[in-house]
Formats: structure tokens, C-alpha cells, sequence
């Protein structure tokens, strides 16, 4: 989040080959999330931060579906543990919502959107670093045979 003469807004969130799991059907969504983070930044009302929070929620509670699917049928090792993660997200992701928009998002929508935003953007985008970044393996095996 930057912070001059008094108006905040998050840093523009850029996909880069790093985020890539090797699978073009999960990068989509990544990139999907990405882009519906920054416009997260963009919002300038209170209905568009609520709205643009439910829409990452829902693109998110999709996507995890989807990714584990994936890792059941091409049998991931990680399979539970990574489940397991995608839960804890989407609690901290709920929590966010609940702490964050009741309050400061309905006062000061500006000010709310970047927080929420950038709290999300965290959960997110080290998920894909790291946990979403082991699926590289599964995703190239199966494309091996
Ligand atoms: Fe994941
Ligand atoms: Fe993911």
C-alpha cells in the first residue's frame, strides 16, 4: 500500500512467469484473481468494494474446486495438505471481509478498498508462490504422458 498526500492506493499487481504452475487452465485463474485484485484498487464506492469481494470470493471458492479436482485425478501427494490450506484461506479471507468491510470500507471506501485488497492480494499470491508452485510437477508429468 503507498500512501501520498493523503490518498492510498495498493501497488498494480503484475503476473510474471514466476506465478506460473505450468498448467494454462490454473494460470488463467491466477490471472483472473490478479486482475480483479486491481480493480479491488480502482474501487471508489462502498457497494463496488463489497461487490468486487464477493466476486474474488467466488472466483476463489471455484478455483480451489477446480485445482483439487485436478490434483485427485493426477493422484498429488500433497493432495490433503493443500486442501487443507485452501480452507485456512478462504476462513482468513472470510475474516478479512467480515473485520474490514462492516467498518472501514463503509466509512472511508477508498481507504477500505486498499486494505482489504491488499490483505487478500498476501493470502493469495504467497499461496500460488509456494503451495500452487509445487503442483508444477503433477501439471508436467501429465504432460509428459
Ligand atoms: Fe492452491
Ligand atoms: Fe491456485
Amino acid at each position: 500500500m503507498i500512501k501520498d498526500n493523503n490518498r492510498i492506493h495498493s501497488t498494480h499487481l503484475r503476473w510474471s512467469n514466476a506465478l506460473s504452475v505450468g498448467s494454462d487452465e490454473i494460470d488463467a485463474d491466477h490471472r483472473k484473481l490478479i486482475g480483479l485484485l486491481n480493480e479491488m484498487s480502482r474501487a471508489k464506492t462502498y457497494a463496488q468494494v463489497v461487490r468486487l469481494f464477493d466476486t474474488i470470493s467466488r472466483h476463489l471458492d471455484e478455483h480451489f474446486a477446480k485445482e483439487e479436482s485436478c490434483q485427485a485425478t493426477l493422484n498429488y501427494a500433497g493432495y490433503e495438505w493443500h486442501r487443507g490450506e485452501h480452507r485456512q484461506m478462504a476462513r482468513r479471507i472470510k475474516a478479512i471481509g467480515r473485520v474490514h468491510l462492516a467498518r472501514l470500507a463503509r466509512q472511508h471506501p477508498e481507504r477500505g478498498a486498499a486494505m482489504v485488497r491488499d490483505l487478500m492480494a498476501d493470502c493469495i499470491v504467497s499461496h500460488v508462490l509456494t503451495a500452487d508452485r509445487g503442483l508444477e510437477e503433477i501439471f508436467r508429468r501429465k504432460q509428459a504422458s
